[in-house]
């Protein structure tokens, strides 16, 4: 049977706190995902966000009581904002409004949602909405610089058509947005805590003129699926990605476009890392020469001259984990060992991409792994975040067999 991948928010109990924002309706699809993600949601609703979408809605789909009054004599005689703050491992505000961000930076505490962000110790999520101008207003400007300055993290608000017709900067964030935030906020207590991990994604282009490119059908997303495995189990990851996907949240990211700007980026990136994954498709060629001018068409038979691009995992060297992928139409097993000795990898990822469901642009993948030690694992048809858990599991047991012990900012040694 395939396993599900352990998600960060699996059993964790999450302090929901909903507030009078028109996109409180939209916290009802949040408390869904979080809770069908397996963790424990506690909804807080002001008095204001009942006006807009009601406690029983929030109760069905968390299968939990909502708290919406500090006044209610408790079921047990906990006192319920300190309970609440107290069970709470993150308290996630959204929306949040700008009266609530206001009260919170300036540390009141006069209902239920505000008591329970003044009393808890877990970190704390803003993801604010609300109109653009108040938004943008200085004292709104200024109320969530103070609560950053206490490591409040923000998922800011994103542009789009707001409630009032207008088109500005005040729409509650996307929610894979605020699950991210909240997936690398509970992820820093993880088993990667202190750990630099570098991953590479999508396809590189190679210009050959100012409009055309030569590239390849990578997705970038197994790659993607490494960078929130890692950033889960509280890694500080850094991508460096050759795709158009848009990067998942609490993950720094470097844009580049060819082998030799990946190449430049990778060696910047590796100092100080403990772990290099090369889940990009790197080109292997480019053009020998890229025209200044867009090349026009002439009748006749047109040759592209190329050479090779530099190989990046190859000249990345150093005392972090390096792990390649060897993506193959035949002789999977023998060309993947051939890549794990040519270029001394730790670990080598193949996978057939001839088969259907694994490879390019699937959302799954099959794939085999292949450890310098000899060790072999052939890994069932699995999500490409399946695989990336697997992955990053093996690169631990590596890790520990070579003596790497790393632990809250120990360096490998
Ligand atoms: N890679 C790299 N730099 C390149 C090409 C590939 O770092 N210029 C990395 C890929 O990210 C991947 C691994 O090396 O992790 C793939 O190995 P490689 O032998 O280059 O694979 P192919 O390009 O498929 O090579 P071949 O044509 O030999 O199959």
């Amino acid at each position: 049977m395939i396993k599900s991948p352990m998600t960060v928010l699996q059993g964790k109990t999450i302090a929901l706190g909903i507030t009078g924002s028109i996109a409180a309706f939209k916290a009802a699809e949040l408390a869904s995902a979080l809770t069908q993600a397996g963790a424990m949601v506690d909804v807080i609703m002001t008095e204001a966000a009942q006006r807009f979408i009601s406690p029983v809605t929030l109760r069905a789909i968390t299968h939990r009581q909502v708290a919406t009054d500090m006044w209610e004599v408790p079921a047990k005689f906990e006192i319920e904002h300190i309970s609440l703050a107290e069970a709470a491992k993150v308290l996630l505000i959204a929306p949040a409004t700008a009266n609530t961000i206001a009260k919170l930076a300036g540390g009141l505490a006069d209902d239920l949602l505000s008591t329970t962000a003044l009393a808890t110790k877990a970190p704390m999520v803003i993801a604010p909405a609300m109109n653009d101008d108040m938004y943008a207003h200085p004292a709104t400007q200024q109320n969530i610089a103070r609560l950053k300055e206490r490591g409040v993290l923000f998922v800011e608000p994103s542009f789009g058509r707001l409630a009032s017709g207008k088109i500005g900067q005040g729409r509650l964030a996307k929610l894979e947005e605020i699950i991210g935030t909240l997936s690398a906020v509970l992820g820093r207590e993880g088993e990667l805590a202190g750990w630099k991990v570098v991953i590479t994604a999508g396809g590189t282009r190679e210009p050959l003129d100012p409009v055309r490119y030569l590239g390849n059908r990578s997705s970038g997303k197994m790659g993607y699926a490494l960078v929130e495995a890692a950033r889960d189990r509280g890694a500080r990851v850094i991508l460096i990605s050759a795709s158009d996907r848009p990067a998942p949240a609490g993950v720094a990211v470097v844009r580049v476009e060819t082998a030799s700007q990946m190449q430049v980026a990778v060696a910047e990136a590796v100092m100080g890392a403990d772990v290099l994954i090369m889940a990009a498709a790197v080109a292997d060629y480019q053009a020998k020469e890229v025209a200044a001018q867009k090349k026009k068409k002439t009748d006749e038979t047109q040759y592209l001259e190329l050479k090779r691009t530099p190989d990046i995992l190859q000249g990345a060297r150093g005392h972090f984990v390096r792990v390649g992928f060897a993506a193959e139409s035949e002789d999977l097993i023998a060309n993947a060992r051939h890549k794990l000795d040519e270029k001394e990898l730790d670990l080598v990822i193949a996978n057939d991409i001839t088969e259907f469901g694994s490879g390019f642009e699937t959302d799954t993948n099959h794939v085999t792994m292949i450890s310098r030690d000899g060790g072999m694992e052939a890994l069932p048809l699995l999500t490409k975040r399946e695989v990336a858990d697997r992955v990053l599991d093996a690169i631990m047991r590596l890790a520990r067999l070579r003596g790497k012990k790393k632990n809250h900012g120990e360096g490998l040694e």
